[in-house]
């Protein structure tokens, strides 16, 4: 059977929603593996949204916390604010009380990516803090370290990402599209990700 893994993630400009695209190439590169994207539920009313001028949503389903115990392994995305996860991504943390109280996720391995305005400003923060959810769950910590090799001693160019998981700059007005080193860097993730979780499912 396919290690499955689920790339759950929350966008409200696409950024998040671009990377996960490319964790997933990563992901479906490696024998045996399948990366499966879901997005979660957005709490912010349309009218919100719009003064937001956010994208549209993805055609991508919507997760039930309640399927997460399906994943052999699980990457989650999400944009930071203020340097800490958005409030999306925690709601659906916060929905998963019954999974921790069976100890559903207990042993999976997890890992997060992330999207910022600028530099300096959450891209190490907001996968640092996500990990107290992982943590809580008693879930595997995968970070993906310095296994992307150059791309991430580069100096030259802006570019988010780090140890801590891949992420992109998205500028702040939300003009910037992820680079090709960004992108390249959360495919790595993808793939170096599975191929961890399927060790760890044998
Ligand atoms: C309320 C709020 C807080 C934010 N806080 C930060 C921040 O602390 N640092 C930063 O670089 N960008 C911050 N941003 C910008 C978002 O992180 C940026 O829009 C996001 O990374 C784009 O990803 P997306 O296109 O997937 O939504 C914030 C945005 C909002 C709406």
């Amino acid at each position: 059977m396919a290690t499955k893994v689920f790339i759950v993630f929350y966008s409200t400009y696409g950024h998040i929603y671009k990377m996960a695209q490319s964790v997933k190439e990563g992901v479906d590169s490696v024998e045996g593996c399948e990366g499966i994207l879901y997005q979660v539920a957005e709490t912010l009313p349309d009218e919100v949204l719009e003064k937001m001028h956010a994208a549209p949503k993805p055609d991508v389903p919507v997760l039930d916390p309640k399927d997460l115990p399906d994943a052999d392994g699980i990457l989650f995305g999400f944009p930071t604010r203020f340097g800490m996860m958005c409030a999306q991504m925690k709601a659906m943390f916060d929905a998963t009380g019954g999974l921790w109280m069976a100890g559903k996720l207990v042993g999976k391995p997890a890992g997060c990516f992330t999207s910022t305005a600028s530099q300096g400003s959450g891209q190490e923060t907001t996968i640092m803090t996500a990990v107290t959810q992982l943590t809580h769950h008693g879930m595997i910590y995968v970070p993906v370290g310095y296994t992307f090799g150059a791309g991430l001693y580069d100096t030259e160019t802006v570019r988010g990402g780090a140890p801590w998981g891949a992420g992109c700059i998205a500028g702040a007005d939300g003009s910037r599209c992820p680079s090709k080193l960004e992108l390249d860097h959360a495919k790595h993730q993808g793939q170096y990700f599975a191929e961890k979780a399927k060790l760890l499912k044998k």
